[in-house]
């Protein structure tokens, strides 16, 4: 089943810590991009929404906005889905329902700050177990100054600025519950799920308990192939099921040339941790013959694809096996279409025709962030549960506007754990959702020694985001970049190194 609770990103740092305390109340959500939440929310049944804070200002051209439906969403039994609206989530609410946003005079409230409640608000079912007066954290240089008609202040900070509000079933917040300097932020968050009838759908070891089961129930006695990327969802399903399919499940992996330089290693220390039997095929030559004169992203990954399904068929049939699990997650299935969607992105391991191979989707209703909650709580390493995400295709869709030849996939591999060795030595590697560094086959004129150099270039990216969904792209401080500029230009064929900072979208993450 997927999450009753719907978080709105609406440009927040702490958009994570809501999700996670929900998670840790027991309550499972989803966080959307507010392009996509009005297609969910006609798609999905919800029990509440969280519009979520924000650096804009709502008057402002280009301010983040939620559909307008959030104030209009009716739950299966007809009741009204339940608002909150947190900092600049509430000022939306505000502006939105007739109220008045402006920029706070005099001095802003960062940090710390005192919250009276109004009367006998402590009876509100928001504030209740809270208390009086408390302590919540403020960010906000707009202010909600006066209130949409219908609404009642439950709350003002002690610098005058409204800071709880309440009509019905939509309520607004100044201050911010998700962060622990709200000593009571966890109770009125708890306050707001039981208000809205969420029940508790987050319990790792019952999801534990019902993944091992569906699973045994579809794949009855027959045997499973599955592959495995070492990345985050493959070895934490992989962990999940092994102990249950004992001679029954085999993990894939295939070298086509994509995996970058140390992985194969990680991938066989993760298997390890997995407990699984790992195969692994080289499949470079066969890879590299597919890829021959093919420049077109979209045919690079049509053809990893298609090799790389022959060669999990072949192995599947050659073990037996009757199902092919697939570490598959609920973004994939959303984006593919297989939820009622449109289209966005074809998936590697999505719709592929496997011939009388049937294939299952485990942890096809989980998201990233839970993928990684549940890694760490049935006690995978931190290079598991943090490690960073990794195309399928790898370095195959890093060779950018030339063919992936063996040689080009040898320096987009020799320049990508140099960039990662340089970020990790000064602390900046961690700080990245993700680093994409790729080979752009445009040759250009160079000087190196006092002879002329002509060849291609390497560009290096980093984003940070939370759903993959938008990123932000990161400006790398001037000595790392210079440090890295010299040390790939030491590459005889690497003459120039760009970098690229532009956000997603207008860009993607990846080139292609
Ligand atoms: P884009 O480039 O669409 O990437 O902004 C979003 C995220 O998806 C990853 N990605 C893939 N992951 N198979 C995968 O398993 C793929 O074919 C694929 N293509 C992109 C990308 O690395 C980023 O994290």
């Amino acid at each position: 089943m997927l999450p009753k609770v719907a978080i709105i990103e609406l440009g927040s740092q702490t958009t994570l810590l809501i999700e996670r305390t929900l998670r840790e109340l027991g309550v499972r959500s989803v966080i959307l991009d507010p392009k996509r939440a009005a297609g969910w929310l006609k798609a999905n049944s919800l029990r509440a929404v969280i519009l979520s804070g924000g650096a804009a200002s709502v008057y402002e051209d280009g301010a983040p906005q939620p559909p307008a439906e959030v104030l209009s969403q009716l739950r299966e039994d007809g009741q009204p889905v339940a608002v909150l609206g947190i900092c600049y989530g509430m000022q939306w609410l505000a502006q939105q329902l007739g109220g008045k946003v402006e920029p706070v005079s005099g001095k802003r409230e960062y940090g710390k700050a005192i919250l009276n409640l109004v009367g006998s608000t402590v009876s509100d079912e928001f504030f209740s177990g809270t208390f009086q007066r408390q302590t919540v954290w403020m960010s906000h240089g707009d202010s909600v100054i006066s209130l949409p008609e219908g609404f009642t202040a439950l709350a003002h900070s002690e610098a005058g600025t409204i800071a709880a509000m309440r009509n019905g079933h939509i309520w607004g917040v100044q201050f911010h519950p998700e962060v622990t300097h709200t000593g009571q932020g966890k109770t009125i968050l708890r306050n707001f799920l039981l208000f809205a009838g969420c029940e508790q759908d987050w319990a790792p070891s019952s999801l534990v308990d019902s993944i091992r089961e569906n699973t045994l129930k579809q794949l009855g006695d027959g045997k499973a192939i599955i592959g495995f990327s070492g990345g985050v969802d493959s070895t934490t399903l992989t962990a999940t099921l092994a102990p249950v399919l004992p001679q029954r499940l085999l993990a894939l992996t295939i070298d086509g040339g994509q995996l970058r330089e140390g992985e194969l290693e990680e991938i066989r220390s993760h298997a390890a941790a997995a407990g699984v039997e790992l195969l692994v095929i080289d499949a470079r030559e066969e890879f590299a013959e597919a890829m021959t004169g093919v420049t077109d992203a979209a045919e690079k990954r049509l053809r990893f694809k298609k090799a790389y399904t022959a060669i999990l068929v072949r192995e599947a049939k050659r073990f037996g096996a009757t199902h092919v699990i697939q570490g598959t997650l609920a973004p994939d299935l959303i984006e593919s279409g297989l939820t009622g969607g449109a289209e966005i992105k074809g998936h590697h391991n999505v719709g592929n025709d496997m011939g009388d191979l049937v294939q299952l989707h485990p942890i096809g209703n989980l998201f990233k962030y839970e993928v990684r909650a549940l890694a760490q709580e049935i006690g995978l390493p931190e290079s598991v549960w943090g490690r960073q995400p990794s195309p399928g295709p790898g370095l195959i869709i890093r060779v950018v506007g030339v063919p992936a030849t063996p040689d080009k996939l040898e320096i987009v591999r020799w320049a990508d754990a140099r960039v990662r060795e340089i970020l990790e030595r000064r602390g900046l590697y961690d700080n990245l959702a993700q680093l994409v560094v790729a080979y752009i086959g445009v040759d250009t004129v160079g000087v190196k020694g006092d002879a002329r150099a002509y060849g291609g270039a390497i560009v290096v990216r980093g984003v940070e985001t939370i759903d993959f969904m938008t990123a932000r792209g990161v400006h790398l401080p001037d000595d790392v970049e210079d440090e890295i500029s010299t040390v790939l230009t030491g590459h005889k064929e690497i003459v120039r190194v760009w970098y690229d900072s532009i956000n997603k979208p207008p860009a993607t993450i990846e080139y292609q």
